[in-house]
């Protein structure tokens, strides 16, 4: 396991003869709110096909920083690379083209629609909840394909979506998300309030997202053992930073555990010596 510290590059993208895999990077990626400094200069990497695992305490910035790399949110300073080229988002719809998507928590699906409407709902009109220009039976025919290919079973193409599980919903999420050939897919949190049996569902989507069809992903999720199960590398962000890089062969549960209850010690020590002073 590697800590990156305060050594500079040590996520960078360009450790030679990897850097033609590493799919999206950023350098530096800073972002305040008012007083609040959410990312301090945020370094990461991710390859072609990885699945990069993020952990770290509530409020260590994890979602702020899926937010700006999925155009959500802007940063105040440090760059942004897909595929090795400079980019630079204003909207999600500027990283939509560059090839990433995301699921938001809320999942913006429309419950009162079909399952395959929902695939179909004409994103940058979500709201309106209008549909496409193409045909229902070739809608239909479509989302069965791809749902059977990514291997997503609904009970009925043409069930509303209020009336799917949770973990279902989620699946169509992703698969909404995916279905335009996204390279970069980024979840904050896609197994939240999820059963055993829901997760796994999820799980097995994200593995085969991964594994068939080459999309490479950041997960965000407090179950070590999911991470673990789905992730090959893991990195923890703790107070805006990237503090940890390592595979997933190389740590263990226990090991992220201990460093994770070592940093929560360290940050009470600190606030009682606030409180002191
Ligand atoms: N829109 C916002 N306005 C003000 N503060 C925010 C906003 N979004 C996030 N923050 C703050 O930024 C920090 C990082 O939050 P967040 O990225 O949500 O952390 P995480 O996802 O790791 O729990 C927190 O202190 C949070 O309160
Ligand atoms: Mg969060």
């Amino acid at each position: 396991m590697t800590t990156t510290g305060d050594s500079p590059g040590a996520t960078s993208p360009a450790t030679d003869g990897e850097a033609e895999d590493i799919i999206l990077s950023t350098e530096g990626i800073t972002k305040r709110f008012g007083a609040v400094v959410a990312l301090r200069g945020v370094d990461m990497h991710l390859r072609r096909g990885e699945v990069l695992g993020l952990v770290g305490d509530n409020g260590a910035g994890k979602s702020t920083f899926v937010k700006i790399v999925t155009g959500f949110q802007r940063q105040d300073a440090g760059r942004i690379f897909v595929e090795r080229e400079e980019v630079d988002f204003h909207s999600v719809t500027d990283a939509r083209r560059a090839g990433i998507e995301t699921v938001y928590q809320d999942l913006a699906l429309v419950p009162q629609l079909t399952v395959y409407e929902n695939l179909f709902l004409n994103r940058e009109l979500t709201g309106l909840g209008r549909l496409g220009w193409l045909s229902r039976p070739k809608m239909r025919r479509l989302a069965t394909e791809y749902l059977h290919d990514i291997r997503v079973s609904v009970p009925d193409i043409d069930a509303e979506v209020e009336l799917l599980s949770g973990g279902q919903r989620q699946a169509i999420a992703v698969a909404r998300a995916t279905r335009q050939n996204a390279k970069i897919l980024l979840l904050d949190e896609p197994l939240a309030a999820m059963g055993a049996k829901e997760s796994t569902l999820i799980i097995d989507l994200v593995k085969d997202l991964s594994v068939n069809r080459g999309v490479s992903m950041i997960v965000i999720d407090h179950n070590y053992t999911h991470l673990f199960e789905l992730c090959d590398r893991i990195n923890v962000i703790q107070e805006g930073r990237v503090t940890v890089d390592t595979r997933v062969a190389d740590t263990s549960i226990e090991e992220l555990t201990e460093l994770m209850v070592a940093e929560y010690r360290r940050q009470v020590r600190e606030g009682q010596a606030l409180l002191r002073a």
